[in-house]
């Protein structure tokens, strides 16, 4: 016990009691912060037109993720949670490991020195947490109850991936779009149940995400119903979607007999899925810098013939030009909603990689596109050979069987393209056992992208995991089949004594 305390008082001793001082924080802010958030702290750096949501404006004191309600000012916690942690989902880094605590808790105390609503008021007391109930199968219930009630679905759809019926906007004026509840790994404010129960009993200020903890406002909900929903929307996380940095590889499984047809076939289950981040296409001009769909997931499986690859993504809206409601959701002009999927055009044993912006003169690259259409006509698919941005040519899809079908269901879209293994005449086999590069793509017509403007991965690979061995099928079969023939004989045997001895029993 004394041991322990002694190093314990003698860090007590030399803890920093220095204040923060915003003077040294301003040269961290200069090194740091201004290229998005502007020198004048008005959120207007140089980088901050390339990015969505807009790096915040300090000047105007108001803050998104605190722990005080009403207009009170964040604390310094809250503050000093943000910038060591980021705000996942959007451009504000964590600095944590690149800024001592102390240059932090500067750059903090020089930031507030923006807006005199931290000179004119205190930040109030964070609200309390101290009433949160158990999770249970009854306190889930009770949450999807309060989100139905609550009108959430208006905004972050009836499953919490999006089909919205409400277009929005922030304080600002720019387009915003609700959070997916499923995705817990791209909530800004944190995303276990207290963060969630924060942001429902304040809200989220400067944009239409309501305050449900305000007595006597409309919204409000009691405090059992707010913590009921915080623990329905954590229960909405799907972990099975979340993009890890070092997945490169789909497992494609074989599947004798029919291959799965339909987006939403339950079987696809059977497949393993794996799920990769989308980024901007900004290289090449057209260029997009703001994107709203932030990730893929693939699937596949085969056959002896051949090979089918769904392809998945949330988007908030489905986007087919002449849809009335969907045009009426869009900040912009939409166009339709797409997805590719690109492949080498030459397969090469050295597994080389052609440039991941559609190959070159020298390593074309093949892409399978969809394209959910116009809304009073009908979804388009096709495959095109590119080598190079800007240089695609058409191919006959009829030749290698090639097929594409898409839905959209409750915020996600599905679209299953299915294709010959081995078509020859150029166009891409897959061998089983063999890694074969892929790319994925995805335009979101809602925010206007088209062409050169769409979301992209890297490249990864596609891997025709070979069939089971016969031995590994067939032997356990063999051994069953043996066994079994075995007890056959036996019990006829039996039978046959046991026959023998009943007529016998008879007397005859
Ligand atoms: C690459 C751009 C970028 C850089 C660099 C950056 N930020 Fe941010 N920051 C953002 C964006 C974007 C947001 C707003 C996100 C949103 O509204 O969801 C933000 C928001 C914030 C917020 C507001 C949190 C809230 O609750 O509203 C604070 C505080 C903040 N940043 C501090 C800093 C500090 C301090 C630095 C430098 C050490 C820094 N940022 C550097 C992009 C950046
Ligand atoms: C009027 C539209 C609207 C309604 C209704 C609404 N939300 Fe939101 N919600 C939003 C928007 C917009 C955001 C994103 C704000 C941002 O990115 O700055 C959001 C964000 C969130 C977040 C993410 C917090 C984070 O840290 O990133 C959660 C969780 C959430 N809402 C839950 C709910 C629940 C539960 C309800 C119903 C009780 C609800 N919302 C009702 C518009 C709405």
């Amino acid at each position: 016990m004394i041991r322990l305390a002694a190093p314990f008082a003698v860090f007590l001793i030399v803890a920093p009691t220095a204040a923060a001082s915003s003077e040294i924080g301003q040269i961290v802010y200069e090194r740091w912060c201004g290229w998005c958030h502007g020198e004048k702290g008005d959120g207007n750096g140089p980088a901050a037109r390339y990015l969505m949501p807009k790096p915040r404006d300090f000047t105007l004191g108001l803050f998104k993720y605190k722990s005080t309600a009403g207009e009170s000012p964040p604390s310094d916690e809250d503050l000093g949670r943000i910038v060591a942690e980021g705000m996942p989902g959007t451009s504000m880094p964590g600095w944590k490991d690149l800024l001592t605590d102390t240059e932090r808790r500067d750059v903090i105390a020089f930031i507030k020195t923006f807006s005199d609503i931290f000179e004119f008021e205190k930040p109030g007391q964070a609200i309390s947490l101290d009433g949160q109930s158990a999770v249970s199968p009854k306190t889930i219930e009770l949450g999807r109850e309060v989100y139905r009630k609550a009108k959430c679905a208006e905004c972050h759809g009836d499953t919490g991936k999006g089909n919205i019926s409400k277009k929005l906007k922030d304080d600002w004026g720019d387009a915003i779009w609700p959070r997916n509840l499923t995705k817990p790994w791209t909530f800004r404010g944190g995303s276990s149940v207290k963060d969630v129960y924060t942001r429902l009993t304040i809200g989220i200020p400067g944009t239409p995400m309501p305050v449900f903890g305000e007595p006597g406002k409309k919204e409000a909900l009691s405090e059992e119903d707010r913590w009921a929903a915080a623990h329905y929307v954590v229960s909405l996380a799907d972990h099975t979607r979340r993009p890890s940095p070092g997945a490169t590889k789909i497992r494609a499984v074989y599947h004798p007999g029919e291959l799965i047809a339909e987006p939403f076939a339950e079987a696809w289950a059977e497949a393993p899925s794996v799920s990769f981040r989308l980024a901007p296409q900004f290289i090449a001009a057209d260029r997009l810098f703001t994107s709203v769909v932030d990730q893929i997931t693939a699937r596949a499986v085969y056959n002896d013939k051949e090979i089918a690859l769904l392809i998945e993504w949330d988007d908030p809206t489905p986007s087919m030009p002449g849809d009335r409601v969907q045009t009426n959701l869009a900040p912009g002009e939409m166009f339709e909603d797409a997805v590719a999927v690109q492949f080498p055009a030459e397969q090469s044993e050295k597994l080389e990689k052609p440039y991941f912006g559609h190959g070159d003169a020298a390593n074309p690259v093949v892409m399978w596109h969809w394209s959910a259409g116009p809304a009073d006509g009908r979804a388009a698919y096709s495959i095109f050979e590119m080598r190079g941005m800007g240089t695609r040519v058409k191919r006959d899809p009829g030749r290698s069987d090639f097929s594409a079908r898409g839905q959209y269901v409750d915020g996600t879209w599905r679209v299953v393209f299915r294709q010959t293994r081995n078509p020859g005449d150029n166009h891409v086999a897959f061998e089983s056992g063999r890694l074969l590069p892929v790319a994925f793509a995805a335009w979101d017509g809602s925010n206007g992208e088209r062409g050169s403007r769409h979301t992209l991965t890297r490249w990864v690979w596609l891997w025709l995991a070979p069939p089971p061995s016969l031995k590994v099928v067939y032997v356990p079969v063999i051994v069953m089949t043996l066994l079994a023939g075995g007890l056959l004989t036996v019990s006829a045997r039996v039978r046959r004594a046991g026959g023998r001895s009943r007529e016998e029993r008879d007397g005859k």
